[in-house]
């Protein structure tokens, strides 16, 4: 078996996913490949280190690669599609660490390629399943299912509205590039500020529940609730409340743009939703904050940080006119505060998990 899942960027909707709210991902160009064949017990062998590990799939791996693997295993064998024993050999071209989602590639690609070991055909919404379970309940990352989503069900050439509250697919179009500035700071993830982040919105439903609003899930909240439930509540829960409100509204919003290929439109979402990360959801840091702010001076559509935050990436919509100056410029800038150059590529959408030849 031989399988590839693409890494993503969210175009916008950060810290939705968890929040019942809608989200925006597309699929990127980077891949992570899986090759597996039968064999007695487990070994896996990835380019990150490039040593054959005997894995034990019961055994705690914390946060390393080796317990994405094992996640995956444990959850399969207990919907019985796991087989006996493998050899999987990984390589990926999906920055790790990056806010471009190389877990999902690797538990998505591991799914499919394992399950098609054992000689079964699992539908794509399956391996989401098997993937998420994978990182949430096994690894730990209290994550939502955006990453997962979009790694199986991208198609090339659209983002992919999620509205995780009904679960509802719409594929968008996305015909043109997304830049992809990567900050240099890696972020981790398990046991972290995301894991933090989503207990303090938990602490908010029931907080909202005692003033007299119960919702489902905040993502409920419409907008012109806001200013009345935010009266009295203190931060850092207001600032929390106000971020994932907005970040709803932004989202439907540039989802609308994107189909009306009002490109100018979805950048001026993207510019808010950095705001809201920066001042209200508080997941940002200072090298995406340059980064947004000189992409913007430099003429770009919009631009923000995707992924959990906290280091990784900011995407940009570029004008197609302009693209290499503002590319410069902003680069020079970064390197003038930082000391370095940020690697900076560009990635049109593509499709989610398949077979290789
Ligand atoms: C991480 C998680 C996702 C999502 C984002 C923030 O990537 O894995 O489920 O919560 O953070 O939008």
């Amino acid at each position: 078996m031989l399988v590839s899942a693409p890494g993503r960027v969210n175009l916008i909707g950060e810290h939705l996913d968890y929040n019942g709210g809608p989200v925006l991902p597309l699929a990127i160009e980077r891949r992570t490949v899986v090759a597996a064949g039968h064999a007695e017990g487990w070994r896996v062998v990835s380019a990150i280190d490039g040593t054959v590990h005997a894995l034990d799939p019961g055994a705690d791996h914390g946060d390393r690669w080796t317990g994405y693997v094992a996640g995956v295993i444990r959850v399969l064998r207990r919907l019985g599609a796991c087989p006996r024993g493998g050899a999987l050999a990984i390589a990926s071209d999906v920055p790790v660490g990056a806010g471009l989602s190389s877990s999902a590639a690797l538990t998505v690609a591991a799914a499919r390629a394992l399950t098609g070991l054992a000689g079964r055909r699992v539908p794509r919404e399956r391996l989401v399943e098997v993937a998420y379970r994978a990182e949430h309940d096994e690894v730990g990352v209290r994550c939502g299912r955006m990453d997962q989503t979009i790694a199986a069900l991208a198609r090339p050439g659209f983002a992919l509205l999620y509205e995780t509250g009904t679960g509802q697919l719409t594929h968008v179009p996305l015909p043109g590039r997304v830049w992809v500035f990567e900050t240099g700071v890696a972020h981790r993830l398990t046991g972290g500020e995301l894991n933090a982040r989503r207990q303090q919105c938990e602490e908010l439903v029931a907080l909202l529940a005692e003033r007299g609003r119960a919702v489902g899930t905040l993502a409920d909240v419409e907008e012109p609730e806001l200013p009345g439930l935010l009266r009295g509540l203190p931060p850092p829960w207001s600032l929390r409340l106000r971020h994932v409100v907005t970040e709803t509204a932004r989202t439907r919003r540039a989802a609308r743009a994107l189909a009306e290929r009002d490109l100018a439109a979805v950048g001026q979402c993207l510019r808010e939703g950095h705001r809201s990360l920066q001042l209200d959801f508080q997941s940002s840091c200072a090298e995406a904050d340059l980064l947004v702010e000189a992409l913007e001076r430099h003429g770009a559509h919009g631009a923000r940080l995707t992924g959990a935050g906290w280091g990784g990436a900011v995407i940009a919509l570029l004008p197609e006119a302009g693209e290499g100056q503002i590319v410069d410029g902003t680069r020079r800038e970064f390197a003038a505060a930082f000391g370095r150059f940020p690697a900076t590529w560009a990635t049109r959408a593509m499709g989610g998990v398949r077979s290789e030849k």
